[in-house]
């Protein structure tokens, strides 16, 4: 049985609420008077110290990337120097990223992420244009983001789990996306029956995480100290120069980082926000960056680089060498590392859905709540279904391309809303300020990471193309039911 958070609200009410675009769900920012219109959102207990925001930001970021980028990177790097800095450098700039959303999280502390930072932050200089921004990134957020997450973590997941069970040959590419599929069933039903297993689930899988990635980068050292340095110090030789090319490595490297930008979700429950939350930020990703160097370092002690690109599995192949007979563990401990991920997103995304259904921007039975389980049963199904069309035609690889090109569009538009804010809300709380410097150059990165790609690579200008007409599509479609709803709603009054 479904139940809709907004029960108490007769349905006309609700039909209103979409097509009347003055009766906004949030802060009325042209009133001036900061008038808290509709306000779902409770305040949370302040229960998380420094060293909880650090290990949850941790838990978020490190999945599958680490494990499958590397290839990604070199590919388009060709040396071993570059690899490294890029690697770095996606760190870098998805710290900055952190740091920018933190600052908008706060002058907008409302769930929902980039949807009401176009909303409130672009919508707060532009009405119209943050209204449809907001109503693109919940399309694309539905029907891209999140099920494309989730098909390259479960995709990742069943290619390891594989590896560790059958022979060094590799796992045929149908059983790898059949297994996928399996397991994306599982936690859609998990997820879709009990909130505390999903939430029990993601902490052992925390575990596992932590567990591969020391197990990796202290190899590393140890491989190192046995002077196994012969790939490392090949350096930048044989170094890729055309930088456009070079964006599709970020494209990797950044995967694998990626999941900074929902850290907003934590930063009404932590205590003393003002110090640990920029401190968490800037302490996590430096370990994060820390460990990834070690872990590509630790790859290079036992792959050439010609090795490591005909690598499906680059751990198991690490492992192998490194590891000797318990080999078989840490190609199982990766794979729960990224199921981990795909449970945690899957949770998420059934949140984000809830939170576009309530704005309107999806059908209303998306913002319905399961009576005894309370869970957004209706949410976790579509994403379910959505990401196994995903895994049945897609390679890992270009699925972080396909997800990276659209992420860093919104990513863009938020640092865009950020800045907005600075002049449109100049008084509102804010836990850290930016330099506007930063702002820029963070668009500027978001800029290349859009364009280059598109010119240095046909696939990825196809597939924008395809976007577009998509979007352009769906839009259409939504007017007429707009218009259609109105007209509905007239003929009853
Ligand atoms: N960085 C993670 C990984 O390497 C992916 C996190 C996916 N979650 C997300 N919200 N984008 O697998």
């Amino acid at each position: 049985e479904l139940t809709s958070p907004n029960a108490h609200a007769d349905l006309t009410s609700i039909k209103e609420r979409r097509t009347n675009s003055t009766s906004r769900p949030i802060e009325d920012v042209n009133s001036g008077k900061n008038e808290v219109l509709f306000n779902e959102k409770k305040t949370l207990k302040r229960h998380l110290g420094l060293f909880s925001g650090i290990s949850f930001i941790l838990g978020m970021i490190i999945g599958s990337g680490i494990f499958v980028s590397p290839k990604g990177v070199l590919i388009q790097t060709q040396s071993v120097g570059l690899c490294l800095v890029i690697w770095v450098l996606c760190g870098v700039v998805s710290m900055l990223g952190a740091l920018c959303y933190a600052e908008i999280g706060t002058v907008i502390p409302l769930s929902g992420s980039e949807l009401v930072y176009m909303r409130e932050g672009i919508g707060s200089v532009h009405l119209r244009t943050g209204d449809i921004l907001a109503f693109v990134f919940n399309w694309a957020n539905t029907f891209i983001l999140e099920p494309s997450s989730v098909a390259i973590l479960s995709l990742t997941f069943s290619t390891y789990f594989l590896s560790g069970i059958m022979d060094s040959c590799g796992p045929p590419i149908e059983l790898v996306k059949m297994l996928a599929i399996f397991v994306v069933g599982v936690l859609g039903t998990v997820n879709g029956i009990s909130v505390t297993a999903a939430n029990r689930l993601n902490i052992a899988f925390v575990v596992c995480k932590t567990v591969t990635i020391l197990v990796i980068t202290i190899g590393g050292l140890v491989r190192i100290g046995q002077g196994y340095t012969q790939t490392l110090k090949s350096g930048f030789d044989g170094t890729a120069n055309n930088p456009l090319s070079i964006s599709l490595a970020f494209y990797s490297g950044l995967w694998a980082y990626s999941g900074w930008a929902s850290l907003n979700s934590v930063t009404e429950e932590l205590k003393n926000p003002k110090r640990n939350l920029w401190l968490s930020i800037v302490v996590a990703l430096s370990s994060v960056i820390i460990l990834y160097l070690l872990a590509n370092i630790s790859y290079f002690t036992v792959m050439n680089k010609a090795e490591l690109l005909s690598s499906d599995a680059v751990a198991v192949t690490w492992g192998e060498a490194v590891l000797g007979p318990v080999v078989r563990l840490l190609p199982i401990l990766i794979s729960f590392s990224a199921l981990g991920s795909a449970n945690a997103t899957i949770y998420t995304s059934g949140r984000y859905f809830m939170v576009g259904a309530r704005y309107g921007y999806l059908p209303e039975i998306f913002s319905c709540i399961q009576k005894q389980r309370l869970t957004p049963l209706p949410s976790i199904i579509l994403i379910t279904i959505l990401t196994i069309i995903y895994c049945i035609p897609s390679n890992i690889g270009n699925l972080i391309d396909f997800f990276s090109f659209v992420a860093w569009v919104f990513f863009g538009l938020t640092f865009v809303a950020t800045i907005c804010c600075k002049f449109t809300k100049p008084k509102a709380f804010r836990v850290i300020k930016v330099p506007i410097p930063i702002i820029i150059f963070m668009i500027l990165v978001a800029i290349y990471l859009v364009i280059a790609p598109v010119i240095s690579s046909p696939n990825v200008g196809y597939l924008i193309a395809v976007i577009i007409l998509l979007v352009e599509k769906i839009n259409m479609f939504f007017q007429e039911f707009f218009d259609l709803t109105i007209a509905v709603v007239n003929i009853e009054a």
